[in-house]
C-alpha cells in the first residue's frame, strides 16, 4: 500500500519525533516472558552454570592445601614425596575440566534457546505487522518497520545468545567467590569490597550518561536505515529533480547524528574497559601488599595468600565483564523496546459476524447453505435470538451520512449519500484529492467510520467480517503492487485456487493475454519486486487481470485505465465493459469514455457530493461536470 506519503522535503516528519521516556525493567520482563517456554531448559542451563562456576571456585581453592601441605613442608628436602602432590594435581585438573564440560553444554542449550525465542518474536513480530491497520504503515515509514527485524532483532540476540549467560555466570561467581573468600580471609576481603564500591560507583556514573545514548544511536540507526530506503525507492524522482546533492547533505546530517550517539554510547564502552582493568590490577597489588604483610606478622599462611589473590581476579573479572554487559544489555533493551512498541500496536479488528457463505436458491426463493461451490453467494447472518438468515450476495452498496476523516480533527468526507443498485455502474469525477480513493477505502473497510452507515446488501458493513467483505470485492487500485514472482503467480493473486484456464481467460478479459505472450517467457515471465520490467500500462493490465480472476459482484477501479494509452485503451474497453457486466461497479475514472456510459455519475468535490447523474443531466446542468467535461481538464 502507498497511499500519500507524509515527505518532508528531503525525508520524513516522524524523524524529529522525541525520544519517549524508556522502562527498561519492563522490558526486560516482556523478554523474559519471551523465555518462557523454555522454563525446564533454563532449569538445566542454570544447574550447568553452578556446576561450571562451582568447579571454577573449587579448582581454585585446591591452591591452598596444595601450598600449604604439599609444598611448603618440602621447601629444601633432598627427596620429596610428590605422589599425593600429583594425584591432588589430577583431581583439581578433573574438576577444572568438569568445569569446561559444563560450560560447553550451557552455552550450547542457551544458543538453542536463544535461537528458538528469536524465532518466536521474529514471527510473532511479522504477523502481528501484517495484522496492523493500513493507517500504521501510513505513518510509519518501511525503514523504520525493517529496522526493527534488522538491528533491533540482532540487539536482542546477542544478550539472549550470550550476554545474559555470562551476566548469571558471573552473578553466582561472584557471590560464590565472595562467601570463599570470607571465609579465608575476612580482613583482606573487606579490602576487596571498599575498592569494589569505587569500581561500582565509577560505573554507575559512567552508565548513567551513556544509557540515553545507546537509545538515540538505536533510534538513529532506524531513521538512517528508513532515509537510505526512501531515497532508493525514490531515486527516479531525485535524479529528475537533480536533487542528488540535497540528499546526500540530508543524509550526512542524519549520520552525523547517528555518529554523535554512537559516539556518546561507544566513549563510554571503551573507557570503561581500560579503566576497569586498571583499577583490578591496583585491587590486585593492595591485596598483594596487605596478604604479604599479614604474612610477615604470622596472620596468614602462604597457600591462604595465593588462593585469595587468584579469588580476587575471579572477583574483579566477572565485575568487569558485568559492566561491559551492561551496555549490551541496554542495546538490546533499547532494541526490544522498539519491537515490543509495534507489538503493541492495535491490531486490525475484526469483529464481523456476518460471513459469506456458498448458497442453493430453492424454486420458492428460500436461500439455504451449500458445502460446495454453487456459484451462487449468501450473507449468513447470526441473530441474537439464534436464528440465522440468508441474504443472496448481490452487490448493492448504500451510504448514509458517511462522514470520515484520516485525522480526527480534519474531515475529509462530510455526509456522503449514495446508493449502487446490483449491476449498476457508478462513477466518481471530481479534481485531485476531492476524496475519490476515500470512498472506495471506505467500501472495504481499510478504515472504519466514525458517522453514518454503510450497507452492503442490506447489511451493515461493520457487522460483515472483513476477510468475507473484502473477498467479495475486487480492487483495481491506484498504485498497483506486484510481487516477485512469475506474471501467472501475480494474476492468481486475486484467487489463490485458480486454474491456469482461469488465470489466461482472466488476462484474457482484462486483454492482458497479447501483451504477456509478447514476454519472454510469457505467462512464465518472472517479475521483479513491484514489476520494475513492466510498463506502467502493463502493470495496470495485470492488476486489472487480477480483479478479473477474483469474479466478485463487486469490483472498485481506481484510475485502472489511467496509465494505459488511447489506442491500448479502446482495445481493453470492450474487457473492462466484459469484466463489468452483471457487476456493481465503482469507477474512478479520468477518461470520460469510461465516465460517459456509467448509469450515475457523482460529483465529488472537498468531500462533498455536489451534482449526481446520468451524463446527459449532468451536462444540461451545465455546473461542474460540465465544466470538467468541456474543458476536458483531468479528472482525476
Ligand atoms: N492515508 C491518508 N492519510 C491522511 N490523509 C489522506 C490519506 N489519503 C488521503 N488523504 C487525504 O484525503 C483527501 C482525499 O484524498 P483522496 O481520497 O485520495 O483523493 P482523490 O479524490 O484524489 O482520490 C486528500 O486531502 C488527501 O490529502
Ligand atoms: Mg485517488
Amino acid at each position: 500500500m502507498a497511499g500519500p506519503k507524509n515527505m518532508g522535503m528531503y525525508g520524513r516528519k516522524d524523524m524529529k519525533e522525541k525520544l519517549k521516556p524508556k522502562k527498561p525493567l519492563q522490558t526486560f520482563k516482556r523478554v523474559f516472558e519471551y523465555l518462557g517456554r523454555y522454563k525446564l531448559q533454563l532449569v538445566v542451563v542454570l544447574f550447568f552454570v553452578v556446576v561450571s562456576t562451582g568447579a571454577n571456585i573449587a579448582g581454585t581453592y585446591f591452591l591452598k592445601p596444595l601450598i600449604n601441605n604439599h609444598i611448603v613442608p618440602f621447601i629444601g628436602h633432598k627427596d620429596p614425596d610428590l605422589s599425593k602432590f600429583i594425584s591432588m594435581l589430577v583431581l583439581m585438573a578433573s574438576i577444572y575440566l568438569l568445569g569446561v564440560v559444563s560450560t560447553y553444554i550451557f552455552h550450547r542449550m542457551m544458543l538453542k534457546i536463544s535461537t528458538g525465542t528469536l524465532l518466536k518474536i521474529r514471527t510473532d513480530l511479522f504477523k502481528h505487522i501484517q495484522s496492523l491497520p493500513i493507517k500504521y504503515f501510513d505513518t510509519n515509514s518501511h525503514g523504520d518497520i525493517m529496522s526493527r527485524f534488522t538491528n533491533d532483532i540482532d540487539a536482542v540476540r546477542e544478550m539472549l545468545g550470550e550476554v545474559l549467560v555470562q551476566l548469571l555466570s558471573s552473578l553466582i561467581n561472584i557471590v560464590g567467590v565472595f562467601t570463599v573468600m570470607i571465609i579465608l580471609s575476612p580482613v583482606l576481603t573487606l579490602l576487596v569490597v571498599g575498592m569494589l564500591a569505587v569500581m561500582i560507583f565509577t560505573v554507575k556514573k559512567l552508565g548513567a550518561k551513556s544509557s540515553s545514548y545507546f537509545m538515540k544511536q538505536q533510534r538513529s540507526i532506524g531513521i538512517v536505515n528508513g532515509y537510505i530506503e526512501e531515497m532508493t525507492e525514490g531515486q527516479k524522482v531525485v535524479k529528475v529533480f537533480n536533487h542528488e546533492n540535497k540528499v546526500k547533505g540530508k543524509f550526512n546530517e542524519l549520520v552525523e547524528d547517528l555518529y554523535k550517539a554512537a559516539k556518546g554510547a561507544n566513549t563510554f564502552a571503551s573507557m570503561l574497559r581500560p579503566i576497569m582493568f586498571n583499577l583490578s590490577y591496583v585491587l590486585y597489588s593492595l591485596t598483594a601488599m596487605a596478604g604479604a604483610t599479614l604474612i610477615v606478622s604470622g596472620g596468614m599462611d602462604i597457600g591462604t595468600l595465593a588462593s585469595f589473590l587468584q579469588y580476587t581476579r575471579n572477583f574483579s573479572n566477572p565485575i568487569t565483564a558485568l559492566s561491559q554487559m551492561f551496555n549490551a544489555v541496554l542495546y538490546a533493551l533499547a532494541g526490544a523496546e522498539r519491537i515490543f512498541d509495534a507489538l503493541d500496536e492495535k491490531p486490525e479488528v475484526d469483529d464481523g459476524y456476518v460471513t459469506l457463505v456458498h448458497a442453493l436458491v430453492d424454486k420458492d426463493g428460500t436461500v439455504t447453505e451449500s458445502a460446495e461451490r454453487t456459484g451462487i453467494w449468501a450473507w449468513k447472518h447470526p441473530h441474537k435470538d439464534g436464528k440465522l438468515t440468508y441474504t443472496i450476495l448481490k452487490g448493492d452498496i448504500t451510504f448514509s451520512n458517511v462522514v470520515f476523516g484520516y485525522d480526527e480533527n480534519v474531515s475529509v468526507l462530510k455526509s456522503i449519500n449514495l446508493y449502487a443498485k446490483p449491476g449498476q455502474k457508478i462513477a466518481f469525477v471530481g479534481s485531485t484529492g476531492a476524496g475519490k480513493t476515500t470512498v472506495t477505502n471506505l467500501i472495504n473497510r481499510f478504515y472504519d467510520i466514525p458517522d453514518g452507515k454503510i450497507r452492503y446488501d442490506g447489511i451493515n458493513i461493520n457487522k460483515i467480517s472483513k476477510k468475507d467483505l473484502r473477498r467479495s470485492l475486487a480492487m483495481v487500485l491506484q498504485d498497483t503492487h506486484l510481487f516477485s514472482g512469475t506474471v501467472m503467480e501475480n494474476i492468481r493473486y486475486g484467487k489463490l485456487d485458480a486454474t491456469d484456464e482461469e488465470v489466461i481467460s482472466a488476462a484474457k478479459l482484462a486483454n492482458a493475454d497479447s501483451f504477456i505472450r509478447h514476454l519472454p517467457q510469457g505467462y512464465d515471465t518472472e517479475l521483479t519486486a513491484d514489476g520494475a520490467n513492466l510498463s506502467q500500462g502493463q502493470r495496470q493490465l495485470l492488476s486489472i487481470a487480477r480483479a478479473a480472476v477474483a469474479d466478485p459482484p463487486v469490483l472498485i477501479l481506481d484510475e485502472a485505465t489511467s496509465s494505459i494509452d488511447t489506442r491500448t485503451e479502446s482495445l481493453i474497453e470492450k474487457g473492462m465493459d466484459r469484466l463489468m457486466e452483471g457487476r456493481t461497479v465503482f469507477v474512478i475514472a479520468h477518461r470520460l469514455s469510461t465516465v460517459r456510459n456509467s448509469d450515475a455519475i457523482l460529483v465529488l468535490e472537498q468531500g462533498e457530493i455536489i451534482e449526481r447523474g446520468d451524463h446527459d443531466e449532468l451536462l444540461a446542468l451545465r455546473g461542474r461536470y460540465f465544466q470538467l467535461y468541456t474543458g476536458m481538464f483531468e479528472l482525476a
